[in-house]
C-alpha cells in the first residue's frame, strides 16, 4: 500500500460532524462512530480542502496509518487521537501489543501526541487484552483534547487581550485537534469574547495548510483573516501590523525548545527581531520530558515532491523537505498551555508545572 493512498468509505455533508463547539465554532477532524461492524474512524479529509469537505470512516490500522503518512488527517493533537484508534484496530486484527505500538508510532515522529496517543490505547487494552479499550482510550483523548484547547483558549485570550492582528503559521485550528485549535482556540475564544481578532495566516509551504486549512476554517467561522505568502511573513513583522505571533507545537523539549511546522523558526527570528511577542499554544502532553533540548527531537522529512510542485518543474531535482523545524526556548516569550503560560526559563517553569512526580 502507498502512502498516500487507503481504503475507507466516504461520507459527505455530515450534519452531525458540523455541529458541537459551540460559539459557531464547528466541524470534528476527528470521532469515534459507533457500529454493527465494530466502528470506525471517521476523519476529515484534508488533503481535500478548501475544495471539498470529505469525510472517511476508517476501520483499519494501515488505512488510519496511510491517513497519517498523507495529512488527511494530520496536526499533533489529531493524529494523537487518530493513533490510539489505529493501535485498537491493529490489535483486533491480531498484532501483538509491542507489534502495534511499533506500527503505529512510526507513522510520524516528530509529534509526541501520536506516542502519547498509542500508549495511552496500549495501557488501556494492557489490562483485558479486549481493543475496545484501546477505543475508549481513543475517546477519551478527543474529550480531554477538546477541552485542554478550550482552556488553552480562555488562557490564551487573556495573554492576548492587547493583541488584535495576529499571525500564525499552520493550522492548529479545529482541524488539527479534537476541539477548537491551540493557537487558534485563542483565536476563536478571543473572537467569541468579542475582542477585536484579525488573523494574518502564512501559506505554510509545502502543503500549504495554513492557506488552505486555517484561512478556511477560520473565514468558515468569520473570523477576518488575511492571506500571505511565508516570504512575505517576515516583512509584514517589520511593517508593524501585527502585533503578536502565536503557534502551535508537535513537541516541546524540557528547556522549552519547541518544534512545529517548517517556518516557525524563520517567524520567530523575524518577531524577535522587530521586538513582537513569539508565543506557543500547546498542551502540557506537547513537553517531552525524556527530550533534553532540541537535539532530542525526531524531525520527519517528506518526499521531495511536495517542494518540486510546480508544472515543467524536474522531478529529480534534489530537495530538501523537513517537516518541521526547532524553535529555540530564548526566542520563545511563553508557552500558553491549559494549566496557565509558561515563561522563561522553561526548565524551571516546566518542571513545576510537572510537579515533582513528572505527571500532568
Ligand atoms: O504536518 P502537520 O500539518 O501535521 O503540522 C502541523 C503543525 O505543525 C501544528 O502546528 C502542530 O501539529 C500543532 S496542531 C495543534
Amino acid at each position: 500500500m502507498s502512502d498516500s493512498t487507503f481504503a475507507g468509505q466516504t461520507a459527505v455533508n455530515d450534519e452531525a460532524n458540523n455541529v458541537g463547539h459551540g460559539d459557531g465554532v464547528t466541524l470534528r477532524s476527528v470521532r469515534w462512530l459507533d457500529g454493527n461492524d465494530g466502528g470506525s474512524l471517521r476523519i476529515i479529509d484534508q488533503r481535500l480542502l478548501p475544495g471539498s469537505l470529505e469525510y472517511r470512516d476508517l476501520n483499519t490500522a494501515d488505512d488510519i496509518i496511510a491517513a497519517i503518512r498523507s495529512l488527511a488527517v494530520r496536526g499533533a493533537n489529531s493524529i494523537g487521537a487518530a493513533g490510539a484508534f489505529a493501535y485498537a484496530f491493529a490489535v483486533r486484527d491480531g498484532l501483538s501489543a509491542d507489534e502495534a505500538f511499533n506500527k503505529v508510532v512510526e507513522a510520524r515522529p516528530t509529534a509526541v501526541a501520536l506516542i502519547h496517543g498509542v500508549q495511552q490505547a496500549a495501557d488501556e487494552y494492557g489490562a483485558n487484552a479486549d481493543w475496545r479499550d484501546a477505543v475508549s482510550a481513543g475517546n477519551s483523548i478527543i474529550e480531554k483534547d477538546a477541552e485542554e484547547c478550550r482552556r488553552i483558549g480562555e488562557v490564551g485570550s487573556v495573554e492576548l487581550a492587547d493583541a488584535s492582528h495576529i499571525m500564525t503559521h499552520c493550522n492548529t485550528g479545529i482541524l488539527a485537534t479534537a476541539g477548537i485549535g491551540t493557537a487558534l482556540g485563542v483565536i476563536y475564544t478571543k473572537q467569541a469574547q468579542g475582542q477585536e481578532v484579525h488573523v494574518y495566516s502564512t501559506e505554510t509551504r509545502p502543503l500549504r495548510q495554513g492557506l488552505r486549512l486555517t484561512a478556511w476554517e477560520l473565514h468558515r467561522n468569520g473570523v477576518d483573516v488575511t492571506a500571505l505568502v511565508d516570504g512575505a511573513a517576515p516583512a509584514a513583522l517589520h511593517a508593524g501590523i501585527v502585533d503578536a505571533v502565536i503557534v502551535g507545537a508537535d513537541r516541546i523539549a524540557r528547556n522549552g525548545d519547541t518544534a512545529n511546522k517548517i517556518g516557525t523558526y524563520g517567524l520567530a527570528v523575524a518577531a524577535h527581531e522587530n521586538g513582537i511577542p513569539f508565543y506557543v499554544a500547546a498542551p502540557l502532553s506537547a513537553i517531552d520530558l525524556d527530550a533534553a533540548d532540541a537535539r532530542d527531537i525526531p524531525i520527519e522529512f517528506r518526499a521531495g515532491g511536495e517542494v518540486l510542485d510546480a508544472p515543467g518543474v524536474d522531478q529529480s531535482l534534489p530537495t530538501w523537505n523537513p517537516s518541521f523545524d526547532v524553535t529555540p526556548a530564548e526566542l520563545i516569550t511563553g508557552i500558553i498551555t491549559p494549566e496557565g503560560v509558561l515563561r522563561a526559563p522553561y526548565e524551571t517553569s516546566i518542571a513545576k508545572a510537572f510537579g515533582s512526580s513528572g505527571q500532568t
